[in-house]
């Protein structure tokens, strides 16, 4: 089996931050996720998250991942280091298995590369394969010991001679083992080195001397190894991803107005000849169909927008938008709004918890709150559906067909039947039946002369 081990035990103190390192998000996943989404794509079997600091905000978090966690018990004299954190999952492994160790913060790791390095671990008839790279600048990272049959060792920067501190093939600290030699190797760490820490990097010069074979597989691309320290660190590698997720929906056949600046999350699906704007955020589980247009400024969060709709500068939670809608410009559609086909949701719209019939239209500056509204219905400029009488929200339904006059206040609970019209002003508190005309507004008076009178006297 592949086993795959995430270690991320440590604190990400250059983060500054109340949230363990690698709960930090690009392009709507954490970096652990993004680790665990690459140990998949190549094909692992399980994952085994170490954790430590921030270990709550983790387990729970992912808790319906079906991922194994192992503590690392951190404090005050604790050991510590990479090679004690992978002690800490060993009790899942097993001697035939093959162990992708990963470090949760390296989010632009791709499975591709970890199927790569399995390859060349496997052809190589290694026990142990490290995933590395050569960087202009290898400050900070291990470096790569290296003869003519195979790797050495790795040694840390702090612990590397001037002469070593000039290798550029870094230690990306991923790594491939077979598991019973990461268990024999694990036995033989020390912690004499400059940070009294278990290495795991120590393991390859130890399996080395013992005779064994021991790899490295060096990537062309660097990026996809970076490490990510601190939130400078966390925006580049997020501007990186965000630029490969929108280069593939362009070559999936999306216009992006402005690619360097619109933000589309990695579960996000869109259709064909769909055209987006500049500074739109696409998050979450969102849906979008084909030939959509949406306008610059919009925000669309775990919604699905059917085909052909148009959304200029608007908002929408957790809705649903049926084909050929418009909404906006600013629009806002909060949690629970289903949108019917053919409707119009016009300028500063709020709807919330609202069941919209197909064809219906509220044009402009209307709120409908935990409503039910059929087909065809015609909701005037600044009507409000009054729900909360300040203890509880009540729904009112309004069927097919029926006009609700400008500035009309519907009081729910209330039902307006098929047809039934509300004219302008009114404030309704009673059911209208089928086809009647309710108004509910104090009769006009007109007085003669009054305003000539009044400015006169
Ligand atoms: C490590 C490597 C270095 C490599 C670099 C790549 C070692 C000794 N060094 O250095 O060769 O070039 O990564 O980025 O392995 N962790 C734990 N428990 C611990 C210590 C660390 O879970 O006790 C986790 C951290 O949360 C982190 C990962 O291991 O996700 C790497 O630890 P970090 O301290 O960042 O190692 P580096 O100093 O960057
Ligand atoms: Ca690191």
């Amino acid at each position: 089996m592949i086993k795959a081990m995430i270690l991320a035990a440590g604190q990400g103190t250059r983060m500054k931050s109340q949230h363990p390192k690698v709960m930090h998000q690009i392009c709507g996943e954490s970096m652990v996720e993004w680790v665990a989404r690459a140990a998949d794509d190549a094909g692992s079997d399980e994952t085994i998250v170490i954790v430590g600091h921030g270990k709550d905000e983790i387990c729970s978090a992912y808790a319906q991942k079906g991922w194994q966690f192992c503590e690392q018990p951190i404090g005050e004299g604790m050991p510590y280091g990479t090679g004690y954190a992978v002690m800490q999952g060993m009790s899942f492994i097993n001697d035939e298995d093959e162990v992708l160790i990963l470090t949760g913060d390296t989010p632009l790791i791709e499975g591709s590369d970890l199927t790569s390095l399995l390859k060349k671990h496997r052809d190589s008839k290694a026990v142990a394969t490290v995933l590395s790279a050569k960087m202009k600048d290898p400050t900070g990272y291990g470096r790569i010991l290296h003869d003519t049959k195979g790797v050495v060792g790795i040694v840390e920067e702090r612990d590397a001679t001037a002469e070593e501190r000039l290798i550029q093939e870094i230690n990306s600290g991923i790594f491939c083992f077979q598991g019973k030699a990461l268990k024999i190797a694990l036995a033989g760490l020390t912690t004499e080195n400059a940070q009294g820490e278990y290495y795991l990097t120590d393991s390859l010069g130890v399996l080395r001397n013992l005779g064994e074979q021991v790899e490295s597989y060096c990537m062309k691309d660097a990026d996809h190894i970076r490490g990510i320290n601190s939130r400078v660190q966390l925006a580049e590698a997020a501007r990186i991803r965000q630029q490969w997720i929108n280069t593939y929906w362009m070559e999936e056949g999306v216009t992006l107005i402005d690619p360097l600046n619109t933000y589309i999350d990695v579960d996000v699906t869109i259709g064909q000849d769909t055209v987006i704007e500049a500074n739109v955020q696409l998050k979450g589980k969102t849906s979008i169909g084909s030939n959509v247009e949406i306008g610059a400024m919009s925000k669309i969060v775990d919604s699905t927008i059917g085909d052909e709709v148009t959304i200029d500068s608007s908002k929408i939670l957790e809705s649903e938008v049926g084909r050929k809608t418009t909404i906006g410009p600013y629009a806002y559609l909060r949690p629970k709004s289903r949108i019917g086909e053919g409707c119009r949701i016009g300028d500063f719209v709020e709807v919330k918890n609202a069941v919209i019939g197909n064809g219906s239209k509220a044009s402009h500056l209307s709120y409908v709150g935990d409503a039910i509204v059929g087909e065809r219905v015609n909701i005037g400029c600044g009507v409000v559906f009054v729900n909360y009488d300040g203890k509880k929200k009540s729904q009112s339904i309004v069927e097919d067909d029926a006009f609700i006059g400008s500035n009309a206040n519907l009081i729910a609970p209330v039902h307006i039947k098929k047809n039934g019209f509300v004219a302008a002003g009114s404030t309704i508190t009673r059911d209208v039946e089928e086809g009647d005309l309710s108004i509910a507004r104090a009769k006009q008076v007109n007085k003669a002369g009054w305003a000539e009178r009044f400015f006169n006297k």
